[in-house]
């Protein structure tokens, strides 16, 4: 199973990612994968470096940019989540290809028909089974976050316009996508997550005796 998590910056993923694994292998599932992008593995590190940290002067062109997350998320396929998941494991993402129709679709104006087109191409067509997005006001998130990359640093208007991306989204594949509403307090938030995820297990048949 393929579970990802997208939202705007400081929406709380690596928080929720953290306690939906932890809930999940203490309901038996020891083979739980916490993965991220960009930036999982020896090259996704390299890649996530020239993507959100770029040498010092350097403005990275909107293609560029969204061609080294594509190049990322084609080795962390590869290598990463698809052997976990070919093995029958579950794999919790940080981010996945809906990141680039909302950053640099949305974010940076790229045209999303074609980035779609690309993310099929990187992923060979591998697709979540569940997308949590963890919504929240991009201004409340931005004052949450304390690293600086080229993203945080964008101006308001464009982490607004990442948001109502992410919620277009969701409005079109009702089926995959979650909202979650990421204003409340983590354990409110864990509880949504939590009985959306079990729901999928449940419908998946695994035989695991979840705790709704
Ligand atoms: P990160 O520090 O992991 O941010 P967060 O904790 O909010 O996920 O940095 C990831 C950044 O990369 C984030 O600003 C979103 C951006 N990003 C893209 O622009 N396009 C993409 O395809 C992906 C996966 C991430």
């Amino acid at each position: 199973m393929f579970i990802t998590f997208e939202g705007v910056e400081g929406a709380g993923k690596t928080t929720q990612i953290a306690r939906l694994a932890s809930r999940l292998r203490a309901e038996g599932r020891a083979d739980v994968l916490t993965t991220r992008e960009p930036g999982d593995g020896p090259l996704g590190s390299e890649l996530r470096r020239l993507a959100l940290h770029p040498p010092l002067g350097i403005t990275v062109e909107p293609r560029a940019e969204l061609l080294i997350m594509l190049a990322d998320r084609a080795q962390h396929v590869g290598q990463i989540i698809h052997p976990h998941l070919a093995s029958g494991g579950i794999v919790v993402c940080d981010r996945y290809a809906d990141s680039s129709l909302a950053y640099q679709g949305y974010g940076r104006g790229l045209d999303i028909a074609e980035i779609a087109r690309l993310n099929d191409y990187a992923t060979d067509g591998l697709k979540p089974d569940i997308t949590l997005l963890l919504d929240l006001d991009p201004a409340v998130g931005l004052a949450r976050q304390n690293e600086r990359n080229i993203m945080e640093a964008e101006s308001l208007a464009f982490h607004a316009r990442i948001r109502a991306g992410f919620l277009a989204l969701a409005a079109q594949k009702l089926g995959r996508w979650v909202i979650v509403e990421a204003g409340r307090s983590a354990e409110e938030v864990e509880g949504d997550v939590w009985k959306a995820v079990s729901k999928l297990i449940v419908s998946h048949g695994i035989s695991v005796p979840f705790t709704p």
